[in-house]
């Protein structure tokens, strides 16, 4: 398999690219020009192509040939660089490719999500706050869902929870819904965020999805499983996530 990852050099990408590496995928690598040297770790191993990652060019030779892009959606500036990412790739992949997309729990796709209060205060409070800056437009992270969830791309869009480092838990568990009581630990390490985008390329099941995602050892996941054994199942979500 060839995979494009946009956004390689960050801290998602590069979990992303290990876990390709591991799996023996081809990988084609996009990063901003100054950030190439992030990668030097993968030196020899990935292709590198430097440019911001809403160029059309860049994205059009970075996904040629490739039968999946992994792409870290990130709202920074306010020039839409997250809708023109999506854009570039929705328009440039060939067609039948898994396209992967990586977000926060913030992004709804049918409006089903319950959120708390204090989640919301935050999202608007630092939205806001980052907007007047000219930092970060998470709007525009909105508008690039929204043209994802439109398009008839064989599409899946991973919506993170808060994020914590340390080492792989295993695949996380994932719900359609923010609220629902699997997803109440809020915490996912970002090397099996990074593990969740990956495996998603070969999960048929996940295509024109949003899965929320969280740690599969976090206590409120752990709780489900077990109330999912007790009454002799399983949920959609660990059968899914389990394939
Ligand atoms: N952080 C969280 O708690 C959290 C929670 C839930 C979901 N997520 C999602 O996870 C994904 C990765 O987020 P992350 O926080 O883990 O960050 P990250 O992996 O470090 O990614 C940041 C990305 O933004 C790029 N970037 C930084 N400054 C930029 C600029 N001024 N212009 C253009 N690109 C710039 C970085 O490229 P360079 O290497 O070139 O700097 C890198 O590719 C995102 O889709 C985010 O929505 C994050």
């Amino acid at each position: 398999m060839k995979v494009c990852i946009v956004g390689a050099s960050g801290k998602l990408g590069r979990y992303m690219v290990q876990h390709a590496l591991d799996r023996e995928y081809e990988v084609v690598g996009v990063c901003r020009e100054q950030s190439v040297g992030k990668l030097d770790a993968f030196k020899g191993r990935i292709t590198i192509l430097p440019g911001a990652t809403n160029d059309r060019e860049v994205i059009r030779r970075a996904v040629e040939g490739c039968d999946g892009v992994l792409t870290v959606l990130v709202p920074w500036g306010v020039q839409q660089y997250a809708s023109g990412t999506a854009q570039a790739v929705l328009d440039y992949a060939r067609p039948g490719a898994r396209l992967v997309f990586s977000c926060g729990w913030h992004i709804t796709r049918d409006g089903q999500d319950a959120y708390s209060r204090t989640f919301l205060w935050l999202v608007a409070a630092v939205g806001w706050l980052a907007r007047i800056a000219r930092f970060v437009d998470l709007n525009d992270q909105v508008e690039a869902c929204n043209r994802i969830f439109a398009s008839d791309t064989k599409w899946t869009v991973v919506r993170g929870s808060d994020l914590e480092e340390g080492e792989s838990r295993g695949l996380p568990v994932w719900s359609r819904h923010v609220g629902d009581p699997i997803l109440k630990s809020n915490r996912t390490r970002r090397i099996d965020f990074a593990l969740f985008m990956v495996d998603a390329l070969t999960n048929d099941t996940l295509i024109q999805e949003a899965p929320a995602i969280v740690g599969c050892q976090t206590p409120s996941a752990v709780a489900h499983t077990k109330s999912i054994d007790a009454q002799g199942g399983q949920s959609t979500a660990s059968k899914e996530s389990a394939s």
